[in-house]
């Protein structure tokens, strides 16, 4: 345990955590998707397990061993995630979305398989947006004493550097809680490292020094803990 005191703050607390990255099907064999792993997500809902609370993990194609103890809701799409999140924020004391959903999907899903035609062409694929399942809970608020937390993983660009990115993210988003990875030095996906900055809709921004995705989970707990109703 990266607390030392395995402080059980998150007893009779109820948490959901999303994982994984979705996927949004094409044809039968076929899907768009993203390199999420879910290590994060799945090292949240360990962490809030070992310190009390009853979780509910739902998790987007991630090929990782249920966490003991807690409740697994598998789903695929980024529309299937909305459903599972919605139907639980009305019970839940905080949300933390660490899923990597595809922000589109195909505007048709075939139902045969899609073959290649003989002159070489290859198929246009429209693509609609997503719902976006963090705007949606924060803006809706089921429950108004409740901790929302969101990731984002950024490069910065020439509008704005990391930070900057992350706190227009976090306004626009209108969750609690933004973790905010720098992505700009290489991949996060699949590491079994992290480092973030936390910002809040308060104003806080807690630097996370690089280590495990355990630990920097640890820190997130602590500071939805700060936030929670007594
Ligand atoms: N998120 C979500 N639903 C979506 C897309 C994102 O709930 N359809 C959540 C993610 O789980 C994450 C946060 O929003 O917690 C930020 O995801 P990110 O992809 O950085 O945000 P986007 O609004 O999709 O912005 P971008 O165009 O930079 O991808
Ligand atoms: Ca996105």
């Amino acid at each position: 345990l990266a607390r030392g005191s395995g402080a059980l703050d998150l007893a009779g607390r109820h948490v959901l955590v999303s994982a994984g990255g979705t996927r949004e099907r094409l044809d039968p064999v076929r899907f768009l998707g993203n390199r999420s792993s879910g290590l994060q997500g799945y090292a949240l809902a360990r962490a809030a397990a070992a310190r009390g609370a009853e979780v509910t993990l739902v998790s987007a194609n991630v090929a990782l061993p249920d966490p003991a103890g807690v409740k697994v809701v598998r789903i695929e799409t980024t529309g299937e995630l909305l459903d599972a999140v919605t139907a639980e924020t009305g019970s839940v004391d905080a949300v933390v979305m660490a899923a990597a959903p595809a922000d589109f999907r195909p505007a048709r899903v075939s139902e045969a398989k899609i073959k290649k035609a003989a002159d070489g062409s290859a198929p246009a694929i429209e693509l609609v947006q997503n719902p976006d399942v963090l705007a949606k809970i924060s803006q809706d608020r089921a429950r108004a004493d409740q901790v929302i937390v969101g990731f984002a993983a950024e490069t910065g660009d020439d509008t704005g550097s990391v930070l900057e990115l992350g706190r227009a993210k976090l306004a626009r988003k209108g969750c609690d809680l933004l973790v905010v990875n720098d992505v700009s030095g290489g991949a996060v996906f699949g590491s079994a490292d992290n480092e973030a900055v936390i910002l809040g809709a308060d104003g806080a921004a807690v630097e996370v020094a690089r280590g495990s995705k355990s630990a920097l989970a640890h820190v997130i707990w602590d500071e939805v803990v700060r936030r929670l109703a007594p």
